[in-house]
């Protein structure tokens, strides 16, 4: 099958540097990439046990360094090495409530991070463009359930989604110097709560369900009654090489956001639609929610139209097929079969063959 997307970026003479490789998300993105025959490589802290990029055996898979993002000379010293034509800068601390633990170690990596990574990609003339995750986090949310434009006002309640503030402030910084001194084309991207085959991570919603399923514990819930954007980790993912592809073909914009259809998911809801494809005796407990309001926005809802407009960008997975999605790869890698990397590909091609 002759892959269309991709095709802009398999002609770069340089390869696409991904930081945050080892991560859930760029660990996705990283077999995307090479499903789609692109060059690659990565930088990132290293791998956590039971990661998807451990699970899946991707050490030495792709030419890669693992490096603090935080240290200005070992970033530049890669960028000058492996002279990437474009990056995807996703590494970041990205949990809230360890954000709270550790809100210095969260800016200094967010923000400072982001720094480092823009100032060397600027001194290296390989590079064309740069975009930059952040959050659907960073919109003053007031809870309403408005669905947020790329336009609305800015302002994170929490260290995390404050030091993501912070990372939009760089972008856009970096996007005045690209104008006066020119530069690489740099974006920032948004995104919701993404959710696929692989994400451990502690304290969120999909990860602390497999973990009740398979061990046949207690699950606690937190925010039951609160809403997410909940997608596909692929449909995000699909947006941001659209979105490098747009950029480097000459398209202007500063930012844009990638959410679901729909209205979003109570987090109940996305337990009953997960239970229903693992059913298993186990013990569910909902929290408190009112104690929970407290340190994390409650209601979020992102509106995608530019990404629809501009790039013809739309998700593949509706909210509910996202969540059985994930829960099936999970039951797929149980299976001794299937391994992560076979699992991931099977929704990668789903993704790819429509
Ligand atoms: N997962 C989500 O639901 C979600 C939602 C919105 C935005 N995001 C954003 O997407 C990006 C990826 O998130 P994820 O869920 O894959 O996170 P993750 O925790 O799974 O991965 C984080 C990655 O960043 C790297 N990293 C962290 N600190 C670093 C440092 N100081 N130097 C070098 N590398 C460092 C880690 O090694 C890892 O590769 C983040 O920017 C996050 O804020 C994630």
């Amino acid at each position: 099958m002759e892959l269309t997307l991709g095709k802009r970026l398999r002609e770069l003479p340089g390869p696409i540097l991904v930081t945050g490789h080892t991560g859930f998300k760029g660990t996705w993105l990283t077999i995307l990439l090479e499903r789609l025959n692109i060059p690659v490589i990565g930088l990132s802290l290293q791998p956590e046990k039971d990661s998807l990029f451990d699970r899946a055996n991707r050490t030495g898979v792709i030419a890669e360094e693992f490096i603090d993002i935080r240290d200005i000379a070992a970033v530049s010293k890669l960028m000058s090495k492996y002279q990437p034509s474009a990056i995807i800068h996703m590494a970041a601390q990205p949990l809230v409530l360890e954000s709270y633990k550790t809100p210095r170690d969260t800016f200094e990596t967010n923000v400072m991070g982001t720094v480092n990574v823009l100032d060397a990609a600027f001194k290296t003339n390989s590079v064309k463009a740069v975009v930059v995750i952040t959050t659907d986090k960073v919109y003053r949310n007031d809870n309403s359930g408005r669905a947020f434009m790329e336009t609305d006002p800015l302002a994170g309640k929490d260290p995390y989604s404050a030091s993501k503030v912070g990372t939009e402030s760089v972008v856009a910084a970096w996007q005045q110097i690209a104008k006066v001194s020119s530069g690489p084309k740099v974006i920032s991207v948004r995104a919701g709560n993404v959710i696929g085959g692989g994400d451990w991570a502690k304290s969120r919603l999909m990860p602390d369900l497999i973990r009740g399923f398979m061990s046949g514990g207690p699950i606690h819930i937190r925010n039951p009654l609160s809403t997410r954007p909940w997608q596909h980790v692929l449909d995000p993912l699909h947006g941001y090489l659209l979105a490098l592809e747009a950029v480097l073909a000459g398209a202007e914009f500063p930012c844009l956001n990638f959410g679901p259809n729909g209205e979003s998911l109570t987090v109940k809801e996305v337990v009953e639609i997960a239970t229903a494809v693992w059913p298993i005796e186990t013990v569910i407990e909902f929290g408190d929610e009112s104690q929970n309001n407290l340190v994390e926005a409650t209601n979020l809802q992102l509106d995608s139209s530019n990404a629809q407009t501009l790039l013809g960008w739309k998700p593949f997975w509706s909210q509910e097929d996202a969540v059985i999605a994930t829960v099936r790869w999970w039951k797929e890698i149980s299976n001794v079969d299937s391994t992560s990397a076979e699992a991931s590909l099977f929704d990668i091609n789903g993704l790819l063959e429509g």
